[in-house]
């Protein structure tokens, strides 16, 4: 058992990089097939209205899935985007970055809007029905599965790609955030 854990951890590595190379090289191999990343949606914000992807086109934005239960990785991401568009300085002032609740169930309106709170003002929460969300979760490609845990609960396993989406609402690339927000911050000005 010991043994095969560094061997499944590699393969894991694997599936991540063969991940990471299709999102990377969809946008220059397939133009056609990176546009069809995203497509419409209608969901409900933190203040409970009503909005579409039309709401945020016109620029540049930010698209994450997660969920408020998530114990390390949405946090983390939200804080890391938070600084990202702290980073932008006066030009990141109307950037929004959507944060699409992948557990409906527990992620309320009134769930979201006392989680994001904690993070930058810009980040904006949505959720919906269960089907609202496939949908949405659908359109971006993204992956959501939930897990039963041992004590009764659940967790939800979800993609945790960034996606820059364009003024058009087509998907531009995944944000690197494995480096100094200044950094990211710097590469998403230009597509501002
Ligand atoms: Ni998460």
């Amino acid at each position: 058992m010991r043994r095969a854990l560094p061997l499944i951890l590699f393969a894991i590595g694997l599936v991540a990089l063969g991940i990471a190379a299709v999102v990377v090289l969809v946008p220059k191999a397939n133009v056609a097939t990176a546009s069809s990343v995203g497509g419409p949606f209608t969901l409900t914000d933190q203040d409970g209205r009503r909005v579409t992807e039309a709401d945020f086109a016109g620029r540049t934005h930010l698209v994450f899935f997660g969920f408020t239960h998530c114990p390390d990785v949405c946090p983390t991401t939200l804080q890391q985007i938070g600084d990202v568009l702290q980073a932008l300085g006066p030009k990141g002032r109307d950037v929004k970055a959507l944060f699409i609740a992948v557990d409906p169930e527990r992620d309320t309106p009134a769930a979201l809007k006392s989680y994001l709170a904690s993070f930058d003002p810009r980040i904006v929460g949505l959720t919906g029905t269960p089907e609202e969300v496939a949908a949405a979760v659908k359109g971006y490609r993204a992956y959501v599965r939930k897990v039963p845990t041992k004590d009764g609960d659940y967790t939800m396993e979800h993609t945790a790609l960034v996606y820059v989406m364009d003024g058009q609402n087509r998907f531009v690339n995944a944000l690197n955030l494995a480096r100094p927000p200044e950094a990211a911050a710097a590469e998403l000005a230009k597509m501002l």
